[in-house]
């Protein structure tokens, strides 16, 4: 693990580079402040061809009632309408239904590139020449091992650990193996530990998946391809050389670049709040991990497997579809999104590719639920007129449980392609020259100053000995 030969770090597509990274303005728009009469112009700016239109949040500083006033801000609990940054790597039109990476459409990514190319691309802005492709599978596959400290550190956790947990800690881990990553300004630093991130991260999924398993760990094997690689450290047994199920291949490297990057997601916006602090980027990555985590992000996909699960047969869906609008069922799981307002159009991928790999395998028993769930939602009210769609994770699951991978590791599979995604965010920021520590405001609303007024008997009490044993 420690050879950091690796080619010389290519020059990393600075970030706003054209076409969208400019902001351009476009108008002003004046603001009438009914306390003082004074009417402010700010700056309408535009990124780029298709870029959204925004002023400056600091523009509204000026709007005050007298001159040592702190002006205006804005407030918007979870960022539903507030640009964090200028980002030039993936563009989404939530309402049209539409996702490119660098300018370049899902649909066709899925279709024609491999991962590694997708992951180059997210990072450099363009598609690798077949040299660059070379040099940069190589070095990938270079770096796949981790240290041994790493087995002896996952020994540590129960055998029932939730697997993200372990990701999320053995992300976070590899910085102490790896002081010098620190050095976030020198591009041959960042470029190693994207490098090391990308390899490793399979090999640290698989072995969260082996020591739930009580499996022995597979060392990575270096004639195989990135997700052959994956599969065979998953799955391999006494075989001398793992052959994976090449439907299985094709499904994992597609759902791979169908997760590689979704713009500021909730993650993203992990990777990049922490990043922003200047730490090494296996610490920012492991915030992501964490993120990722969460049940309305990219836990959803376990979550909907679950709630097929409970749900049990076809004829109780219309009753669970009750429950959910009566605010008893909870959330319709893999249903609805921030950003897209219409079908996601990574689930219309996922869709046709189930359809392909349960030819291989068999008809997943559960499908039937989940085209009848599908059906049902998007033909209720309820989920119309609030324009929930399936998302990306409605039927992943369907396809990772078919490929025998347990529920709980299937966020894990999230974070693996993710890493692509905040790996490029991540360096896109630290070459934003506008970019400072992410630190929001707040707006106050608790007491105003009062003098303290102790509710103890004693300021420092001492323990009574039995106290403990009570
Ligand atoms: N099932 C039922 N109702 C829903 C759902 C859902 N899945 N999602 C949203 N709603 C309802 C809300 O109750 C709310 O209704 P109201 O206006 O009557 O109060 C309305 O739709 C708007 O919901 P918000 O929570 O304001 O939407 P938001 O944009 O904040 O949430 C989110 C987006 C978190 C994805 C949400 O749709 C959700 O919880 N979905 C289920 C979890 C999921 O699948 N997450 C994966 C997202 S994709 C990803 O992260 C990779």
């Amino acid at each position: 693990m420690g050879n950091t030969q690796t080619a010389p770090a290519p020059a990393p597509a600075a970030a706003g580079s054209a076409p969208s990274g400019e902001l351009k303005p476009t108008g002003s728009l004046d603001i009438k402040d009914s306390r003082t009469d004074k009417t402010y112009s700010v700056q309408i700016v535009q990124g780029g061809v298709e870029g959204d239109t925004a002023t400056r949040a600091m523009d509204l500083r000026q709007i005050k009632t007298a001159p040592d006033e702190f002006g205006l801000m804005t407030y918007d609990p979870a960022f539903m309408n507030t640009a964090s940054c200028k980002s030039a790597i993936t563009f989404i039109d939530g309402d049209k239904g539409i996702l490119r990476y660098r300018g370049y459409p899902i649909e066709q990514l899925a279709e024609k590139a491999t991962f590694l190319e997708v992951a180059w691309l997210l990072r450099h802005g363009e598609l690798p020449a077949q040299g660059e492709y070379d040099q940069w599978v190589r070095d990938i596959t270079f770096h796949t091992y981790v240290h041994e400290n790493i087995k002896t550190f996952l020994q540590g956790f129960r055998y029932d650990a939730h697997p993200m947990s372990m990701l999320c800690s053995t992300v976070a881990a590899l910085s102490s193996f790896y002081p010098e990553a620190k050095n976030i300004h020198d591009p041959e630093q960042r470029n190693i530990s994207i490098i090391r991130l990308l390899a490793k991260l399979p090999t640290l999924a698989a072995f969260c998946y082996r020591h739930i398993k009580g499996l022995p760990f597979i060392y990575p094997d270096n004639d195989l391809s990135y997700v052959e690689n994956f599969l065979s450290m998953v799955a391999r047994m006494s075989e001398p050389k793992y052959e994976a199920n090449p439907v299985f291949v094709k499904a994992l490297e597609i759902l791979f670049i169908l997760h590689a990057d979704h713009e500021q997601n909730c993650s993203t916006n992990a990777v990049r709040a922490v990043g922003s602090s200047q730490v090494d980027p296996f610490s920012a990555i492991a915030a992501g991990v964490a993120a990722l985590y969460g049940p309305l992000h990219g836990g959803a996909n376990e979550q909907v497997l679950r709630m097929i699960n409970e749900i049990g047969h076809p004829k109780n869906v219309p009753a669970f579809i009750d429950e959910v609008k009566g605010g008893k069922g909870g959330r319709l799981m893999g249903f609805g999104h921030r950003v897209y307002k219409s079908y996601d159009p990574r689930a219309k991928i996922v869709k046709a590719l189930a359809d392909e790999v349960f030819k291989q395998v068999g008809m997943d028993k559960d499908l039937e639920i989940a085209l009848k769930l599908e059906d049902a939602a998007l033909h209720d009210d309820y989920f119309v007129s609030r324009k929930l769609y399936p998302n990306v994770d409605f039927y992943t699951g369907l396809i990772y449980r078919s490929m025998a991978f347990p529920t709980d590791f299937f966020t894990v599979l999230f974070a693996v392609a993710r890493t692509a995604g905040w790996l490029a965010q991540w360096e896109e920021l630290l070459l934003d020259k506008e970019q400072k520590i992410a630190r929001p405001r707040q707006i106050y609303v608790g007491y105003g100053d009062r003098p303290y007024q102790s509710k103890l008997a004693q300021r420092f009490p001492t323990l009574k000995k039995d106290a403990l044993r009570k």
